[in-house]
């Protein structure tokens, strides 16, 4: 009964200039281990789940890119969107699929582009999490204990006496600001989101059904469609008329049955630069070098990274991104990753 749906639609644009809108990062080697993201994702995943349960989730454009990178799957393990509207339609148009399919299943909703080490935990953790949802209406996620007031991720809440290893959350807040998230960290009783969840088929149908009535009915007037061959051109023409809105916002903000469970690997979303250098090894500089072949001088704390093996010499310079790439070259101080977004919006 075990199905996931792995979410591989979103362009990552803060690796921009590696990760573009044409070929986003989770069909990039970020890690430089001979693997992609989507690839090192399908294989953690398919650990726990059957292999032709696992679905691919993204935009129609990218549909070739995932049969290249994923050649062990079939095209309609591939759920095409015709438009990009955040995580919130495509699960619920995804677990209608699936309950057509069976009922019954569980169901393992992941990112494509995290990093994570240590995959007997993980898998051991979704295990468990899989084992909480089976009997119970109940809405899973997984904590990270938070370093930082980072604005970029979900937050939980938890009840501080609850000493068992699920605990009942009594808040979920995506992307707090900056003093908002700060004052959650001091209190102590808050994780990180994982961006990654567990529950049956049936309670987040149910889930969408109270809190997103108007998006069930949308995609509910397809039901009889799905996984025939009329389903295509209904999603054609009814997707792009969903409303653009991510799964935090849209179920777990609101729903009164989720539940968290710290997970007990480490984990990274390798949303920035700075996040891959974290992950990266590095010279007595802590410098992080991939590709190229580097003369450094005064250079530390730098990410710097060629397209192929090209050499770059560096003299002053730290806290840098260096990024080049066929015909961009990327300069960029680290303590501004997060606007990286902003100038590829301003190119486009
Ligand atoms: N299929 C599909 N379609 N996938 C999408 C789409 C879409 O329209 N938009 C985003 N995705 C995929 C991304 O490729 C990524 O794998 C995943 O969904 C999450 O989207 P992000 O855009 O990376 O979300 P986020 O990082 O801002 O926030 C989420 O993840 C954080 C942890 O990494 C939230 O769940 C946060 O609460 C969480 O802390
Ligand atoms: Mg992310």
């Amino acid at each position: 009964n075990y199905y996931a749906i792995l979410m591989a639609g979103g362009v990552g644009s803060r690796f921009w200039p590696v990760s573009t809108k044409d070929f986003p990062k989770q069909f990039h080697d970020m890690l430089g281990t001979g693997e992609t993201l989507i690839q090192k994702t399908f294989g953690r995943l398919s650990q726990i789940i059957p292999k032709e349960n696992i679905l691919i989730l993204t935009n129609e454009s990218y549909n070739d890119i995932v049969l290249e990178q994923l050649p062990s799957i079939s095209q309609d393990q591939i759920i095409l969107e015709p438009a990009m509207r955040n995580t919130a339609p495509c699960i619920l148009y995804a677990s209608m699929k699936i309950k057509k399919q069976n009922p019954n299943a569980l169901v393992l909703v992941a990112p494509s582009d995290h990093w994570i080490e240590d995959e007997l935990q993980f898998v051991s953790n979704i295990q468990r999490s899989f084992d909480f949802c089976e009997t119970q209406d109940n809405l899973m996620t997984l904590g990270i204990l938070p370093t930082f007031p980072n604005t970029g991720y979900g937050y939980i809440e938890y009840d501080k006496l609850d000493s068992r290893p699920v605990k009942k959350v009594v808040q979920f807040r995506e992307k707090p600001d900056y003093a908002t998230a700060r004052q959650f960290i001091q209190q102590r009783n808050f994780l990180w989101n994982a961006g990654i969840f567990i529950w049956s088929v049936k309670s987040v149908l149910s889930a969408f059904e109270k809190f997103q009535p108007e998006m069930y009915a949308h995609f509910f007037k397809g039901y009889d469609l799905y996984n025939t061959p009329e389903e295509k051109s209904f999603i054609q023409q009814n997707y792009p008329s969903a409303e653009n809105i991510s799964i935090d916002y849209a179920i777990l903000e609101k729903a009164p049955n989720v539940f968290v469970m710290s997970a007990t690997f480490d984990w990274n979303d390798l949303g920035t630069w700075g996040s891959l250098y974290d992950k990266l090894p590095k010279d007595e500089n802590y410098n992080a070098v991939i590709n190229a072949e580097v003369l450094l001088e005064d250079a530390s704390n730098n990410i710097i990274r060629t397209q192929g093996k090209k050499l770059v010499v560096i003299d002053g310079l730290n806290d840098y991104i260096v990024v080049d790439k066929e015909n961009v070259l990327l300069i960029y101080p680290k303590s501004k990753e997060q606007d990286i977004k902003k100038v590829v919006s301003k190119l486009n």
